[in-house]
């Protein structure tokens, strides 16, 4: 009896002993990654068992990427503020310079949580981004953005209370990383000039058993985008205000061979969105995107509630392909659209060509590239009060989609209704 107690209060003392935390040095102007870099460097130890400390009352000068180490069971707190360089050229050069490691932040391991702060004055991670989209209205000086934050293969992981002010460009990225929760996390790309936030996405996940809720976003490009491959991925009761919609994609780029299946966007409130749900593939893409339901979405001004192209193309770059021979895409299999109710905003247009800006859904599909697609319950009024309306080539799809597949108004049929 008394040797077992010996042994537990020992080794509760060991563990309890190997928790190391680490607080994160400031020093006035200098970047203070570079005194993070030696400690991570110099001490392997701050790669297990640790919590990594921005602390409160201090504003952390990050002017240069900061890569992790591979880490077990760390957590990065995140409770001062921290900032980028105010200087655009020299954060672009960094960028372009072939050490640079993807994103300013990057994440890899397992167990690994990064956290923000829940004191409204702290935690923010400024980015500086109005100077970017003040300098990069034109879209040939967009180049060298540095990208924000990587969970880059991990394995068990936790994103939460995250809050970020005026990021560059594509704020969280989940890549090949399985079981990892990413939720209570505020984004604001907002611009206060008349530039545009450009490619600000909200959260890039692709990897399997993510789980995405309570987010906020204000942003200038997609809420969350679900690239390939991808399995299992839930984003849930969130708000998502500015951008570019609820996506999945763009798939199969280049011909590439994408593999997307069970995923469940529900409980979502978009505001002066340009989409609300939208799928986008790339003409000549290969795979499939399966089982991918969006339900339970309230629209507040949003130009297109619905819509799946799969004739997307960089509209940077150019008009899409009109290749003739290239006329498919990655194969929908199963695609849900249920309970939609609110407002489109039918002043702006909504980019497709041919449409009349009051559409709630756009399929625009090449042939026999589909099955199973379905639009219900869907309950929308345009802001103008003029008719809500849709576009759909009946000679694309293969069931009753909800709705009468035809460009014009929008009447719900028996499997719609
Ligand atoms: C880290 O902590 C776990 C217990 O949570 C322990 O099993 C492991 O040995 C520790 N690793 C190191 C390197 O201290
Ligand atoms: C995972 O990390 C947390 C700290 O974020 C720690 O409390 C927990 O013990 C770790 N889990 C395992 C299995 O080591
Ligand atoms: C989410 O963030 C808000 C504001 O920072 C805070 O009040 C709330 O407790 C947080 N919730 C969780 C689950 O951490
Ligand atoms: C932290 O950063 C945010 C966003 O830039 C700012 O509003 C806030 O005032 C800063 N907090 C402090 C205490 O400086
Ligand atoms: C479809 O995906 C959801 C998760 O989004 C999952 O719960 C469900 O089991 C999947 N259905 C099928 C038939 O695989
Ligand atoms: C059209 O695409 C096919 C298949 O990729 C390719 O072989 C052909 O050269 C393309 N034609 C043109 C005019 O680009």
């Amino acid at each position: 009896m008394h040797f077992l107690r010996l042994v537990f209060a020992l080794s509760s003392a060991s563990i309890a002993a190997a928790w190391t935390t680490y607080i994160v040095p400031h020093s006035g102007g200098n970047d203070d990654t570079l005194a993070l870099a030696a400690a991570l460097s110099a001490n392997k130890a701050l790669a297990t068992n640790a919590t990594i400390l921005f602390q409160t009352g201090i504003t952390y000068n990050i002017l240069t990427p900061i890569a992790f180490p591979k880490f077990q069971n760390v957590i990065v707190s995140i409770q001062g503020n921290i900032t980028y360089a105010a200087d655009v050229k020299k954060t672009q050069a960094i960028v372009a310079s072939s050490s640079f490691p993807g994103h300013w932040f990057t994440f890899s391991g397992t167990n690994v949580t990064l956290t923000g702060s829940q004191d409204p004055n702290w935690g923010w991670v400024n980015a500086n981004g109005q100077k970017w989209w003040d300098a990069m209205q034109k879209v040939s000086s967009r180049v060298n953005r540095p990208h924000g934050w990587s969970f880059k293969g991990v394995q068990t992981g936790e994103i939460v209370n995250m809050k970020l002010w005026q990021p560059v460009a594509w704020s969280f990225s989940v890549t090949g990383s399985n079981n990892v929760h990413i939720h209570n996390n505020t984004i604001i790309a907002v611009s206060y000039s008349s530039s545009f936030p450009s490619n600000t996405d909200g959260f890039d996940a692709e990897g399997t058993n993510l789980v995405f809720e309570n987010n906020i976003v204000y942003n200038g490009d997609d809420c969350l985008a679900v690239g390939s491959p991808a399995s299992n991925i839930v984003f849930r009761n969130s708000y998502c205000n500015g951008g570019h919609g609820l996506s999945i994609g763009s798939l199969g780029k280049g011909g590439s061979v994408a593999n997307v299946q069970d995923i469940l966007i529900e409980n979502v409130v978009m505001e002066n969105s340009v989409y609300g749900a939208r799928f986008k593939s790339w003409t000549g893409g290969k795979g499939t995107a399966k089982n991918v339901t969006w339900r339970d979405i309230t629209l507040i001004n949003v130009q297109l509630p619905i819509y799946i192209t799969q004739h997307y193309w960089d509209q940077d770059v150019s008009q899409g392909s009109t290749n003739s021979s290239y006329q498919t895409s990655t194969y929908l299999d199963t695609f849900t659209f249920q309970n939609f109710q609110g407002t489109i905003d039918d002043s702006k247009g909504n980019g497709v060509t041919g449409s009349t800006g009051k559409e709630v859904v756009i399929f625009d599909l090449f042939q026999g590239t589909s099955k199973s697609l379905i639009a219900k319950d869907i309950s929308t009024t345009t802001v103008s009060g003029s008719n809500v309306m849709v576009m759909c080539d009946s000679s694309t799809v293969s069931n009753d989609v909800g709705f009468k597949c035809w460009d014009g108004q929008y009447e719900p049929t028996i499997a719609g209704a």
